[in-house]
This record gives C-alpha cells, structure tokens and sequence, in this order.
C-alpha cells in the first residue's frame, strides 16, 4: 500500500485529541502528501450503528466478548470504507485508537485476554498493522484527573475506584504492548506540559516521514 498509517493511543485523558488537533495541521502543512484525519466509527454509517449499540446505556447486559466482536466489526467497516481506500490514494493516515486499544481495554480492562483480542482483531484487519503508533502514557489517575478536573466533588467513592483498577489494567496493557512492539510503538511522556507533549509528538512524526516532509 503506498500511504502510511500512523495511530495514536493512550489512557483516557493522555491528551490525544489534544495533541492530534495541534498536530494534524502542521503535518497537513509540511507534508508532500495528503493527509486523513479519523477515528473510530469515522463517519462510516455501518459502523456508526455497531458504535450506538455498545455505547447504549440501556444494553446493560452486554457480555465483554460481544462487546469485543462489535468493536472489532466497527473497526472492520471503518477499514474498508475510510482507512484502505486512504492508503490505496497515497494519503498519510492518523487515527485516533485502533488495535491497541481494544487489546488494551477489553482485552485487559475487561480481562477476556489480550492474545484473544488481537486474534480476533487480526480477523478484522487481516493483518492491516500501522507503521508508527505514537503511544501517549500517563499514570491512570493523572488521565482521569483531567477528566474530572471540572467536577466539583472530589471524593473517592468506590467507583471511582474501580475505573481507577480498571485504568490500571488497560495501561500496564499499553506499557506491555510499547515494550513488546518497539519497531512501531513510540512511547511520548504525555505528563508533560501539553506544549512538549506536542513538540515531543511532532518530532517523533517528523523523523517517521522525513521522507514526505518539506519546509
Ligand atoms: N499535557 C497536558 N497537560 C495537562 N492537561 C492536558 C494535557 N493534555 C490534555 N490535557 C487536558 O486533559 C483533558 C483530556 O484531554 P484529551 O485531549 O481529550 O485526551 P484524550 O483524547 O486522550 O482522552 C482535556 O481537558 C485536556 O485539556
Ligand atoms: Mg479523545
């Protein structure tokens, strides 16, 4: 395929939207080719379906691996429609979460097994793996401090303690995968300040596609 595929990953509150949207522009303006914005569902209609029902509060009764396999088909439908047909124009692809994240969320938030997720997922992708994914890290609690920084009520309650175990999981997933898949994972200290989060990020991008880049 004659594009690159490039993907963003983190906890919640790592500062992807963040970063992507300081980001993106500047590779939009320095590179020699086209580049695509997405993320999951990405405007594809099927997959915006799947999207509504796992996050539908009333589907409670929704079991991890049903959970797992909607994500995944979401994903598929996304590829076909939005991602191949980029890559197949020669455009520089940045999206936000993709493999990584379900094996990181569901397969370790949700505990059902990471090597399980990423099988079933290497089924959605046929093997459709990026060349860079930027991994943005922060602690669990400094994403979800972010998040909550505009709440008033600043206790702990017992929840809040379990999404805490929960967001445990899913970066000691990401810190597992970074580790494992140093050729295509760079790991950006994302408890910086948003600026060298961005500046870290832009370099990191920068020597990936020296080869597209101009002044
Ligand atoms: N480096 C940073 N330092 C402090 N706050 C940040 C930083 N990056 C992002 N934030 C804030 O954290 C919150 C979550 O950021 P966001 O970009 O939505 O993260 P994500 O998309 O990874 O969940 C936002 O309120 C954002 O302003
Ligand atoms: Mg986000």
């Amino acid at each position: 395929m004659a594009g690159v595929f490039i993907t963003f990953e983190g906890p919640d509150g790592a500062g992807k939207d963040s970063v992507l949207r300081r980001v993106v522009p500047e590779l939009t303006a320095h590179l020699r080719v086209p580049v695509l914005e997405t993320r999951e569902p990405g405007g594809a209609r099927i997959s915006e379906h799947i999207r509504e029902l796992i996050l539908d509060p009333a589907n409670t009764e929704m079991d991890p691996r049903t959970e797992a396999i909607l994500y995944a088909a979401s994903r598929r439908q996304h590829l076909v429609e939005v991602i191949r047909p980029a890559l197949a124009a020669g455009k520089v692809v940045v999206c936000d979460r993709f493999v990584d994240s379900s094996i990181a969320y569901q397969g370790a938030g949700r505990g059902i097994g990471e090597d399980a997720v990423g099988a079933l997922n290497n089924f959605a992708t046929e093997g459709l793996t990026p060349a860079l994914t930027v991994y943005l890290d922060v602690p669990a609690s400094v994403g979800l401090a972010r998040i909550n920084a505009h709440r008033r009520d600043t206790q702990f309650d017992r929840l809040d303690q379990e999404k805490e175990d929960f967001h445990d999981r899913v970066r000691a997933a990401y810190l597992r995968l970074a580790a494992d898949h140093r050729d295509r994972i760079v790991t950006v200290d994302a408890t910086q300040t948003l600026d060298q989060v961005c500046a870290d990020t832009l370099a990191v991008l920068r020597t990936h596609l020296a080869a597209y880049w101009q002044e």
